[in-house]
């Protein structure tokens, strides 16, 4: 295993350490949360209840996997923790997210949860977000003229491709990676981008995190809002 994966592993297990008994966790995506999903199958087979909500259909699968009970909003519209991953976190714990592309889930599951705990590498700290192309999820129909007011607000949105193919999310949306460069509003941004008819959810979590698990070297800290 190389460094960045050790970096991962250890963060996404030292993030299950804030899961109790009986709790419903939302489950993020990304390769950090793979970690995290496959301890808390080992904490369940040593006698824990939990069950997750999974933000992805790749996450649902890891879950299976590893032996984590799963729901859905249909039994629990009220989650007690979601743990997931970020591209970006800046020093008001304002977030790029959607890397993967399970933005729009993520945001979802993260809104529905009493707390946001976020797994990164200190790689991923920065002081102003937008060195990594901010994810945009877009409906297909229409996703040109949706690219074109988009980019009205500064940037070249690039759709993204899964190889030779259009990449498409879980929701059947597409994704437009937009590199604004330095962001110095996030939260306009944000609401700028939500104005514009065709854009589902952006991959800006603007206070939404309470709490980043960050590994440096061989150890783990805990930045808290
Ligand atoms: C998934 O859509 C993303 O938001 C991920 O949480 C983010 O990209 C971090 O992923 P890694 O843990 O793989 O870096």
């Amino acid at each position: 295993m190389n460094e960045a994966d050790q970096m991962k592993k250890l963060v996404g297990e030292a993030a299950v350490e804030n899961v109790e008994d009986g709790m419903k966790v939302g489950l993020g995506s990304g390769s950090t949360v793979y970690w995290m999903v496959k301890k808390l199958g080992e904490r369940v087979k040593e006698g824990l209840d939990v069950e997750g909500v999974p933000t992805s259909n790749t996450t649902a699968e890891w879950a299976r996997e590893f032996g984590v009970p799963l729901t859905d909003f249909s039994k629990v519209q009220e989650l007690d923790l979601t743990i997931d991953g970020a591209d970006e976190v800046d020093e008001q714990l304002h977030l790029i997210k959607g890397g993967g592309g399970a933005l729009f889930r993520e945001k979802v599951v993260a809104a529905a949860a009493k707390e946001l705990v976020i797994i990164v590498d200190g790689s991923k700290l920065v002081s102003q977000l937008g060195k990594f192309a901010l994810p945009v999820e877009v409906l297909p129909f229409g996703w040109e003229v949706t690219a074109k007011h988009i980019a009205a607000l500064g940037c070249s949105p690039q759709l993204r491709t899964a190889g030779e193919e259009t990449y498409v999310t879980d929701n059947g949306n597409y994704i437009l990676d937009c590199p604004f460069g330095q962001i110095k509003d996030p939260a306009t941004l944000h609401n700028d981008l939500k104005d514009i008819v065709g854009v589902i959810e952006t991959g800006l979590f603007i206070g939404m995190a309470d709490k980043i698990v960050v590994g440096k070297q061989d150890k783990v800290e805990v930045i808290s809002k």
